[in-house]
């Protein structure tokens, strides 16, 4: 079977049982700033998982895109991928374990054939959180399955998603051993101190990881010889003249063929290599992707062939995700751009070790560190560079400044977190309320041509980028923030209304071009002030959200500006 094959048979089977499919949803999470990535399928659902009445219904079903980095140094292996596509689908308050459970195994069984003795499950063994799933166990034994475990929250509990939100005990199903597929029974929320109340409604979210299930299904024990990677292979093997059948060859071809495919759909939905954040996990994979192909013997830039290798790919990828052909051109000349500069990074960074091993006769491991941090400059190679002048790296040196590099970041990004959706939700809905008004207002000051390019929110701020060539001035910034707070005086109420995304758009509601909208969508409008296609939450009326100063006004690139705004 192909992986193409898999995702309709999916899709088919759950729209057969009355679900809906829906688009992905971007890489980039909307209304989470506590993560950088989507991470599961139920990501982009948070707050219909939570009682939102969704557009679509209450079952819903699709194939979404996921990125997980935090086991990025795994990758290289059979198994490991920091890009993959989830198959889910989804009860938001409607069915709950015995349909969950059912249509799993009806699906194992009779739509993909593995044979029932194959398949193992292990259900949620209870601690003081939630009680021992013993409903799940005896639905898995009506159905002739003899193989199952409980085990412990560590195994068999899924979520939340980001620091807090939606989560629940959960029954994995296993093929020959091998994980395939996991139903989260979502009743609970993880708040803010860590405690799991009862959640507002009682859900069921599933995953089965493409990748996997299609080597499982083919018989690989290594995800790479499926049809999904097999163009994408025979590139980097034609580029760097080496086959992925030896062994020798086997991490590194891996290591590029991931990272690049990561690389592109996170470029795809508009994030830029940076030092910071998603950025900077960007700029990681495409360097370490570059790193590689050194090992592999490629001396010049060979990114851009392998990513139009992934851009090629109809079936698995351009026909399902439409934004990949839209930014192919953004795509191919961003990785060329940072190619090149890594390239550079790496000649300077050479010439900077030569320098201090000429001065000193060596290289502590602190500056190794910095070398590592500040230009990015990858440890192999200063240790190679030092092993060409018969030295050595002091690696517990090094090691050491990691660590006290990585301290501080913990200690920054747990800052991060606690001023993140940890607050949730009252302040972030406001400030995501109060950023349709600054789009409505800016658009009335300076012109219709003020489109939103980009939005974020913390609960400490919004930060809003869209399209204006030219500095606001002070009076500008002064019309926009009276224009925003004569509204918020006003109390305006805010309504919301669910209709067709082209009723949407003759109505005059703003929507994001290039985004893929459902055939359905919701309209959030503001008095005669604002009107926007979004998901939400928002304020129920405007009086709520307290006093908006601008705190500062900057560019944002080229043709872009980005304001810092704050409610008081
Ligand atoms: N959210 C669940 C997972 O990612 C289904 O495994």
């Amino acid at each position: 079977m192909k992986a193409s094959q898999l995702k309709d048979k999916f899709i088919n089977f759950f729209v057969s049982k009355n679900h809906v499919e829906i688009p992905s949803a971007s890489l980039v999470p909307q209304n989470d700033p506590t993560t950088l990535f989507i991470s599961a399928g139920m990501h982009p659902l948070v707050p219909y998982l939570l009682g939102q009445p969704h557009p679509f219904g209450k079952r819903l079903t699709d194939i979404q895109k996921c990125v997980r980095t935090g086991d990025i140094d795994e990758v290289g292996d059979e198994t490991h991928h920091t890009f993959f596509e989830m198959l889910g689908n989804w009860s938001l308050g409607d069915y709950f374990k015995k349909e969950a459970i059912e249509w799993s195994f009806e699906f194992l069984t009779k739509h993909l054939n593995f044979d029932a003795n194959r398949l193992s499950v292990t259900c949620f063994a209870g601690d003081e959180n939630a009680p021992k799933d013993k409903e799940s166990a005896t639905l898995w034994q009506s159905l002739g399955i003899k193989n199952i475990k409980f085990l412990p929250k560590k195994d068999n509990w899924w979520g939340p998603a980001g620091a807090v939100g939606p989560c629940g005990p959960d029954t994995e199903m296993f093929i020959d051993g091998v994980e395939i597929w996991n139903d989260v029974f979502m009743q609970y929320y993880k708040d803010n101190s860590g405690n799991y109340q009862t959640g507002s409604q009682i859900n069921v979210d599933t995953g089965m990881g493409v990748e996997r299930t299609i080597a499982i299904l083919s018989g690989f024990s290594d995800n790479y010889l499926s049809d999904i990677w097999q163009s994408i292979i025979k590139k980097i093997e034609e580029i760097s003249n080496k086959s992925y059948s030896d062994n020798n060859n086997k991490k590194p071809i891996r290591i590029i063929a991931d990272h690049i495919r990561s690389a592109v759909f996170i470029i795809a939905d508009g994030v830029e290599p940076s030092n910071k954040e998603a950025g900077y996990v960007l700029r990681r994979l495409i360097r370490r992707a570059i790193r590689q192909g050194k090992l592999l013997g490629i001396e010049s830039n060979f990114i851009s062939p392998i990513a139009q290798a992934v851009l090629n790919n109809q079936d698995n990828y351009a026909g399902i995700y439409p934004e990949l052909n839209e930014n192919k051109d953004k795509i191919i000349s961003i990785l060329e751009a940072e190619e090149n500069k890594f390239r550079k990074t790496l000649n300077n960074g050479l010439r900077e070790i030569n320098k201090l091993i000429d001065r000193n006769k060596s290289v502590s491991g602190k500056e190794a560190f910095t070398l590592y941090e500040s230009f990015g400059f990858p440890v192999e190679m200063i240790k190679e560079e030092l092993e060409k002048n018969n030295l050595s790296l002091n690696l517990a040196e090094f090691d050491q400044a990691k660590t006290d590099h990585q301290k501080l970041s913990q200690t920054l990004s747990a800052g991060k977190f606690k001023s993140g959706l940890a607050d949730n939700s009252e302040i972030i809905t406001k400030y995501h309320t109060v950023t349709h008004l600054l789009h409505a207002s800016l658009r009335k000051i300076l012109g219709d041509h003020v489109q939103q390019s980009g939005s974020n929110i913390t609960s400490e701020r919004l930060r809003f980028d869209f399209s204006h060539d030219q500095k606001l001035t002070d009076e500008q910034l002064k019309q926009v923030t009276n224009l925003v707070n004569q509204q918020i005086q006003l109390d305006l109420s805010v309504t919301v209304q669910t209709m067709p995304f082209v009723d949407a758009q003759k109505q005059g509601a703003l929507a994001f071009f290039g985004t893929k909208y459902p055939e359905i969508v919701t309209v959030y409008t503001v008095g005669d002030f604002s009107k926007e296609v979004c998901t939400g939450p928002h304020v129920e009326h405007l009086g709520l959200l307290g006093t908006f100063e601008i705190q500062k006004e900057e560019s944002a690139g080229s043709g872009k500006r980005r304001i810092y705004a704050v409610l008081k």
